[in-house]
């Protein structure tokens, strides 16, 4: 296990959050898809859809298409397949869709023979507390349910998970170092900012086994973004 722990390498996602695409492609322009994927989420996916994906697939990027889907079945197999047809690196659902749908997922996968995205499960969102928890019904810990689920996605052929940085170590020694995980609320400082709760700083991340943090705001926010992801990168 050590040998795999030093040979460990995290790397970084781009979260795109933004309206303008102009103000996107002020950041692109800089990065090399060599190194940096993208993420396109909610947002820009809404606005500004297909042709967007495919113009930052030209240019060389590995796009994580973060929808996070949850709903019945038969649409999600739908959703996953239009997705996948995108030829996008990396989709997102909710784990907690259950396993008839996590299954639905999978199967829409089963007709693309190559360029297959990773399916990733979303465990508990970054900007949950436990408060956040007991109010939609669940009594466990961030933890344990980070795990519970993840398990889930596991058994269900998702390829790795979602989930708050500080979760990393937990899953890979219950479900091996293979299984991956992303985790987002990336801060330079370890203060909760914007509206995220389970923050991590990018040496932790490291240190956890994090195969990509989802740095977005700490970025997009800031003065010298160039300089910000370089202050990132000098902690992998
Ligand atoms: O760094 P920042 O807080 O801006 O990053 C948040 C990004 O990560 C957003 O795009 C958000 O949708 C995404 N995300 C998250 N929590 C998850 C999954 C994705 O914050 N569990």
């Amino acid at each position: 296990m050590s040998e795999i722990i030093s040979k460990f390498t995290t790397k970084i996602i781009i979260a795109l959050d933004y309206s303008d695409k102009n103000k996107a492609f002020k950041l692109i322009d800089y990065l090399d898809p060599a190194i940096y994927r993208l993420k396109i989420g909610k947002k820009m996916f809404s606005i500004f859809g297909k042709p967007f994906i495919i113009q930052l697939k030209n240019l060389g990027f590995d796009i994580f298409l973060d929808l996070k889907f949850h709903d019945i079945p038969n649409t999600v197999f739908g959703a996953v397949s239009a997705a996948a047809d995108l030829g996008v690196w990396m989709i997102s659902i909710h784990i907690s869709g259950g396993s008839k749908m996590l299954q639905a997922a999978k199967l829409a996968l089963n007709s693309f023979k190559k360029d297959i995205p990773l399916l990733i499960g979303i465990t508990v969102l970054t900007s949950f507390n436990e408060q956040d928890l007991r109010e939609i019904g669940v009594n466990s810990s961030i933890a344990n349910q980070v795990l519970m689920l993840s398990t889930l996605a596991k058994k269900n052929g998702l390829d790795g998970v979602v989930c708050p940085g500080t979760e990393s170590m937990n899953i890979k020694k219950k479900l091996g170092f293979n299984f991956k995980v992303i985790s987002p609320a990336i801060r330079l400082k370890e203060d909760p900012a914007y509206d995220q709760q389970t923050v991590i700083t990018p040496s932790l991340a490291k240190k956890f086994n994090v195969d990509y943090i989802v740095v977005g705001r700490t970025v997009t926010f800031s003065k010298n973004p160039l300089h910000t992801l370089k202050e990132i990168n000098s902690f992998l």
